[in-house]
């Protein structure tokens, strides 16, 4: 029998805690040994729960670069822009790699976090989790077993969600690009990357995108309106008000995601998140926040062969990333619901549905995208395990070209250019 493959926590937030859960139900595959996060609350309740002893506990990662390596493996789950010196010191020290997307906030440092992977010999999981969600990973079957002939057009949707847009992209941590990354790379590198990923060995060409932020901006602040919900005389008229994204749900008893990672600090219970909208960022009038990232946004690909692809990226839905993607092919049409896949036949004219088993063992998946977060790690874990990089599906080279694409593709919105892509686009532009 194999030994559980040990792990350190790097940042035990949300993600730090929705991976590590599964050494609670895999204890025989794997173990929480370390944990690094500078704030007390969410290290204790990682620690409490994985029994892990206090002189494996650190306020900052750079203490377990520190240290001599005392696991196998680091699940680095900290802010954007604190991935590249974590996973370029820690893949030095020898450990693999489970690094949270984006890789980082430039290309230079995602090259460097892979080239770094490579010559230490350490396996890199970057966690595009959608690559894992059994459903998703059909259309890449689907295609690859040519049902659908000739792959000749991609179209993908993602739509954000009104009050998810609010939560993080206007209130929250990835609102600000200085602060975290712009929002094609933080919220839509998973999309570049399924795109990437279905057009198989072609290479991306050509690249233009549009995009903007549009109505949270302060020209759009309702007259009497205050700058936090608590206060604000016209909250009930305006559907981002943060009494009803919080407030009114944690006195329904709903105390999941987005109520959850407001409290920094503590438990949510109704005390904690009015003092959390009463002083912190999440009671801001979301016409009077420091965000800058776009609302909107379409990336249109061309890729070796002809192959076109278009994608859209928009806050304003009802749906919450429940993405939508129509493949058009030389022998047939598949479409992606967010639920089951269709495909039909040109020849036949027959409709064949596809879906898959998304249940996950345990109570697994709270965090974030269940069934996908579940499979992720548990590749990672087998790949680590068997020490078999192949059992890993977002491995460094695929993802440093999928993340190089959203990089090109932000420099043709904010250069307004069609960019012609090297090797892969690289972002060359004429
Ligand atoms: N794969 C996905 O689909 C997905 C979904 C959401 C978020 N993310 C990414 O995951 C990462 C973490 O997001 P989150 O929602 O868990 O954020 P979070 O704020 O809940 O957690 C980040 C943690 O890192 C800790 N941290 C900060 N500085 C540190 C340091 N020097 N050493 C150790 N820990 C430190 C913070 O205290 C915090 O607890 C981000 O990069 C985010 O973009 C990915």
């Amino acid at each position: 029998m194999p030994l559980p493959v040990d792990v350190i926590v790097v940042g035990a937030g949300n993600r730090g805690e929705n991976y590590s859960d599964y050494a609670v139900i895999y204890p025989d595959r794997m173990r929480v040994v370390g944990i690094a996060d500078p704030r007390d609350f969410a290290r204790k309740k990682l620690q409490a729960r994985h029994k892990v002893p206090d002189q494996n506990t650190f306020n900052d990662w750079h203490c377990i670069a520190e240290r001599e390596k005392f696991a196998d493996a680091v699940l680095i789950c900290t802010p954007d822009r604190l991935h590249k010196d974590p996973a370029v010191a820690l893949a030095k020290k020898g450990y693999h790699v489970l690094l949270e997307k984006p890789m980082a906030v430039t290309e230079e440092d995602c090259t460097e976090i892979v080239e770094t992977c490579i010559q230490s010999g350490v396996m890199l999981t970057v966690c595009h989790v959608l690559r894992y969600d059994p459903v998703i990973h059909k259309i890449k079957v689907l295609i690859d077993s040519r049902v659908i002939g000739d792959v000749i057009h991609i179209q993908h949707f993602e739509p954000v969600g009104f009050y998810h847009f609010a939560h993080s992209f206007v209130r929250g941590n990835w609102r600000n690009e200085a602060e975290s990354s712009f929002a094609l790379l933080a919220k839509s590198c998973h999309d570049l990357d399924l795109i990437h990923h279905w057009a198989g060995e072609r290479r991306c060409v050509k690249v233009s995108s549009f995009g903007s932020l549009s109505h949270f901006i302060k020209e759009n602040k309702p007259a009497n309106a205050a700058n936090r919900c608590l206060d604000c005389p016209v909250e009930g008229d305006c559907a981002y008000s943060a009494k009803k994204i919080y407030l009114d749900r944690v006195k329904r008893g709903e105390v999941g995601w987005p109520v959850s990672v407001i409290c920094k600090n503590s438990v949510p219970d109704i005390e904690s998140v009015t003092e959390a909208l009463t002083t912190g960022p999440y009671g801001r009038c979301v016409y009077e926040c420091d965000n800058d990232v776009c609302s909107n946004q379409v990336v249109t690909m061309e890729f070796e062969g002809g192959l076109t692809a278009a994608f859209t990226m928009v806050a304003f839905t009802e749906e919450i990333c429940k993405r939508r993607t129509s493949i058009y092919g030389s022998k047939g049409e598949l479409s992606y619901d967010g639920h089951e896949i269709k495909v039909f036949d040109f020849l036949t004219n027959r409709t064949t549905k596809h879906t898959a088993d998304m249940r996950v063992p345990g109570n697994f998946g709270k965090g974030g995208h269940g069934s996908a977060d579940y499979h992720l790690i548990d590749s990672f874990i087998a790949a680590v395990m068997n020490k078999d990089p192949t059992l890993i599906r977002s491995g460094p080279k695929e993802t440093l070209a999928s993340h190089k694409l959203v990089f090109a593709a932000e420099r043709a919105r904010l250069e307004n250019r069609v960019m012609f892509c090297g090797n892969p686009c690289d972002g060359e532009s004429r």
